[in-house]
């Protein structure tokens, strides 16, 4: 075997380097890279002694070294989401995997979800108070969670009431077991451990549902939510995903998928309030059908506050020789999504939120790395653009969004995703000339909760018709 060469790191006490990283972690990454450059080994919670890397030339030979050479690092994910998730699985089982599922997230498949992703926008956006400044996390939290349960498990009705109800707080569990140790005796259905197990349940039992009904659908071939594409899609030997595989991985693409694009939603309604020369920009752009722009922000803001700071790999030949380290099995090795952004040497002026980088020309696969990369590139990265334009577009349609010279939000780390601190506060005033119809929004709003208080998706789709028809949209 070759010798193991590390980069250097800091000497101080475990639970030292352990507390900072907790109670810090960007600030802990940034002094770090300022005192040992752009690699260094650092204990981190849960990781361990793990090596940090953000320099480009290292990021890619990583990303793109061979899954047997260095793969994924599987925490508790296999227990929270089942292991069947992308999280939980590897080599072949994932390359599988990755085949079947990653053309449903990509090209014309993706246009058919758009008109989900703005209907409800405009049915969220009906609810904002006008002139008064509030939090818009929530708000994109809710469009993101309505979106994936109806673009993603084709779920309508009591189920998708159910799921709304159930999935947030088995997501908000599931990202706190993830980082528990596993218990050996059976704890109770009461503990959190328990408490998870009864929601899986809960869970699997719609997702039965979903699939019987779905089975039964003499329109199956026509729709075009992903579990109804899973339940026709087949392996190359001529075999469907199992049923355990569907359930993992439905869960694992809303787990995935909801909390980051709403709050990099947020954060794009945060740093646009403080930039109200684009914001201006922006509000010209779309009113003239462009798009250029807001899609140069979109990539911006992803720079500037990612909001998965880290991606992790972990050795698993015998050695791996990265870079100028020669690293054993078993080393964990961070990729610093945060540190690489921030390179002076790759962004020029690199805290400044500046959109215009990004003019007429796309990112460095290796260097804008907000969704990781490589063989496990998040899959959902397509979609999640898709969404945020389309959000964005119908907030500044619909609304002008008020600057402010406040200070910027600060970092806030809700387990998976940071968030900016203060939610995202934005103060908004429908536009004039949209004034009457966004009043018929506010209504059709109304009509969708129906006088059982519930939602109806019949309700919901006829008034999205009507919100479209008479914003003139095109179909
Ligand atoms: C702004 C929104 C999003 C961000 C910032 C984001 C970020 C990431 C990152 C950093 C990874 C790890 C990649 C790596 O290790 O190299 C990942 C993986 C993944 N993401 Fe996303 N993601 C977003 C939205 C979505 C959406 C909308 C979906 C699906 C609907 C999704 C599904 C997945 C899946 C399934 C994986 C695991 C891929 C694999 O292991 O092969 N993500 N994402």
């Amino acid at each position: 075997m070759n010798t193991v060469t590390f980069p250097d790191g800091p000497s101080l006490p475990r639970f030292v380097q352990g507390g900072m990283a907790l109670a810090a972690p960007l600030w802990t990454m940034r002094r770090l890279r300022d005192r040992y450059g752009s690699a260094f080994r650092v204990d981190v919670p849960i990781f361990g002694k793990a090596v940090v890397i953000s320099d480009p030339a290292e990021v890619r030979q990583l990303f793109t070294t061979s899954p047997e050479i260095a793969d994924n690092l599987d925490l508790n994910l296999g227990r929270v989401l089942g292991p069947h998730s992308f999280f939980a699985i590897s080599g072949d089982a994932h390359k599988k995997q990755r085949k079947l599922l990653v053309p449903p997230f990509h090209g014309r498949r993706l246009r058919a979800y758009e008109a989900i992703v703005e209907e409800e926008a405009v049915r969220e956006m009906a609810t904002w108070p006008e002139g008064r400044e509030f939090a818009t996390l929530d708000s994109m939290m809710r469009i993101t969670l309505n979106t994936i349960l109806r673009a993603v498990f084709g779920a309508d009705g009591a189920d998708l009431a159910a799921l709304r109800e159930l999935l947030p707080a088995m997501v908000k569990l599931g990202s706190r077991l993830a980082v528990l140790p596993i218990p050996r005796t059976d704890l109770g259905r009461w503990s959190p451990w328990g408490r998870g197990l009864a929601y899986r349940r809960e869970y699997d039992a719609i997702v039965d549902r979903l699939i019987a009904a779905a089975r039964q659908d003499p329109r199956l071939d026509d729709r075009s939510d992903v579990l109804a594409l899973m339940l026709q899609s087949s392996y190359d030997d001529g075999s469907g995903m199992s049923r355990d595989e569907i359930a993992d991985q439905l869960i694992t693409l809303l787990t995935a998928g909801h909390e980051t694009t709403s709050t990099t939603l947020a954060w794009a309604v945060e740093r646009l309030r403080r930039h109200p020369a684009v914001l201006r920009r922006l509000a010209d752009e779309v009113d003239a059908g462009g798009s250029d722009l807001r899609e140069a922000t979109i990539l911006e803001v992803q720079r500037v506050r990612p909001v998965i700071d880290r991606t992790a790999r972990q050795v698993r030949a015998p050695s791996l020789r990265l870079g100028r380290w020669t690293l054993p099995k078993g080393q964990v090795v961070l990729v610093s999504i945060y540190l690489i952004h921030l390179d002076e040497a790759l962004f020029p002026d690199a805290r400044r939120f500046n959109p215009d980088r990004f003019a007429g020309r796309r990112p460095d696969t290796y260097q804008w790395i907000p969704f990781g990369g490589g063989g496990r590139r998040c899959i959902g990265a397509a979609f999640a653009q898709m969404e945020m334009n389309v959000v964005l577009r119908t907030l500044l349609r619909d609304f002008t969004l008020e600057p402010t010279s406040k200070r910027g939000e600060r970092w806030h780390s809700r387990g998976i995703a940071f968030c900016p601190a203060k939610g995202g506060r934005a103060v908004v005033r429908r536009r004039p000339a949209l004034r009457s119809l966004d009043q018929d929004h506010a209504t059709a709003a109304e009509r969708l909760r129906g006088p059982d208080g519930q939602e109806s998706q019949v309700r919901h789709r006829q008034a999205g018709d009507d919100q479209r028809r008479c914003l003139g949209h095109r179909p």
